[in-house]
């Protein structure tokens, strides 16, 4: 991502104007300065020189920063394209379980390049399924993840730990044994069937209310015993792995409409698909976690922290924060995630009163309904925590889309700014992308935001 620089003289050429021309620009401050070199003389980056071929073939400056001194680090995030049409997304382990409202890899991996350095460390303060953290070392960087979801934790764990050669064999051979029992289950005969009866699993299982209500009892039977079995991979980390196999192909083969809508519908789930796509899910993943030992090196470190931000968890210092926050009634994901969380044995309860933003605690019609001032005290108290963890003069970036409360638009980004500035963490751009058309219509009612913004906050001044 980093480039080559341009002399005065070279940009005028490209962007096609006399150098003089670009010198008034600079003078007249319609277009940002660009850093220096030893000599005193303006040496443009080839993202910011693009900005300027830009500015003189449409006349005005696309996102021009929101504050008088333009920042050098800042400038090179404008010739990136934000939408990254058609990229590939599910690479290396990125594929390993579905998160409603992921971001692409292409956008921590753009800010990471753009504004840290080898070695250094970045944090994801709502780290999901772990996007930026892997991002984060496969760039060579060390990464720290937090998230009040415990199955946000297991998943990012997954994504981001190397297993060993013996690891990857215990989990090899866990998938030999759940193949045997596939084909015992399709020819319907073997040690799971007993005298033609429907196999029925010695297996712990949630509650009957919720397998009755949500699932066949084909599926029940045989999640029960794939999970049996993964309680006797004796590694943790490639159990692990095996339980975000297993969990991603939860909803899939229950009546859950969706992973982003918690309704009923019947589904025909016949006998082994359970198995089947448990297999191939684990298959997968196991092929993409070899992959990542050649990747990442053992000198960067990912910690997961599971924990209520608002606890203020304890961590170590970073000098990056790359995050997608939730944001007031985007998403419920205690609810797209109840199942999951009732078959790995989580306390789903417990994730539901904490989470920030649920469509549940602003669409309730109690006093206690949530507001937009919610929203604002409960990022106050997080960027508080966060300032003093963040290093001086680093960014913390944060990828917010609008909400709608009460018919009313809200600007995230700008509410976040707003209690940003008078701790000292100043808001220094906003780059508005596109969000991809499959991630539109979580909420029907939210279903017409088509933008996201990045807003980036830099720690500085007062604090
Ligand atoms: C938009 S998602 C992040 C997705 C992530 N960027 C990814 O690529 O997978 C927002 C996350 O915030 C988490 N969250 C909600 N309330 C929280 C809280 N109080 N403390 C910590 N995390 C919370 C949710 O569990 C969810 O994983």
């Amino acid at each position: 991502m980093h480039s080559e620089t341009l002399t005065t003289a070279e940009v005028a050429n490209l962007a096609g104007v006399h150098r003089d021309t670009l010198l008034r620009w600079l003078r007249e401050k319609v277009i940002p300065e660009p850093r220096r070199d030893h000599r005193g003389w303006r040496v443009f980056s080839r993202t910011e020189a693009l900005a300027v071929s830009r500015f003189a073939e449409t006349g005005s400056w696309e996102q021009p920063p929101l504050v008088d001194e333009f920042d050098h680090d800042i400038a090179k995030l404008h010739g990136i394209d934000w939408n990254f049409e058609g990229a590939k997304t599910r690479y290396l382990t990125h594929g390993l379980h579905p998160y409603p409202a992921k971001f692409i890899p292409q956008i921590p991996n753009a800010l990471i390049q753009e504004l840290s350095s080898v070695g250094e460390t970045v944090a994801d303060i709502f780290c999901g399924s772990g996007t930026t953290l892997l991002e984060a070392l496969q760039l060579k960087r060390n990464a720290i993840g937090i998230d009040a979801n415990p199955l946000a934790c297991l998943v990012s764990r997954a994504k981001t730990t190397q297993l060993s050669d013996a690891e990857l064999h215990e989990v090899s051979e866990h998938l030999e044994r759940c193949k045997g029992m596939l084909s015992n289950l399709q020819a319907n005969t073997g040690d799971l069937f007993f005298s033609g009866r429907p196999f029925q699993s010695e297996g712990w299982r949630p509650d009957a209310k919720v397998t009755d209500f949500w699932f066949l009892p084909e599926a029940v039977e045989e999640l029960a015993e794939i999970l049996l079995q993964i309680r006797k991979v004796e590694s943790c980390k490639a159990r692990n792995l095996c339980l975000s196999a297993f969990s991603a192909i939860i909803v899939s083969v229950s009546k859950q409409d969706s992973d982003t809508r918690y309704v009923r519908r019947e589904k025909q789930t016949l006998v082994g698909t359970t198995f089947s796509k448990y297999i191939s899910q684990l298959s997968s993943a196991l092929g993409a976690v070899t992959e990542l030992g050649d990747i990442i090196e053992d000198r960067f470190k990912c910690s997961v922290v599971q924990s209520d931000i608002l606890e203020a968890p304890e961590t170590d210092q970073f000098d990056l924060v790359v995050s997608s926050p939730p944001y007031p009634n985007a998403y419920s994901y205690h609810l797209y995630h109840r199942l999951r969380l009732l078959w790995l044995g989580f306390d789903d309860q417990e994730f539901k009163r904490t989470e920030i933003g649920s469509h549940r605690k602003y669409s309730s019609k109690g006093k206690n309904r949530a507001t937009h001032e919610t929203f604002a005290n409960e990022f106050s108290k997080i960027l508080k925590w966060l300032k003093p963890r963040l290093a001086q003069g680093r960014y913390a970036c944060l990828v917010v889309g609008d909400s709608t409360l009460d018919g009313q638009r809200i600007d995230n980004a700008q509410l976040i700014s707003d209690v940003a500035l008078p701790l000292g963490l100043v808001d220094v751009d906003r780059i508005e992308r596109e969000i991809a058309p499959t991630r539109k219509a979580f909420n029907p009612k939210i279903g017409k935001i088509k933008t996201e913004k990045i807003l980036i906050l830099k720690n500085g001044g007062r604090g």
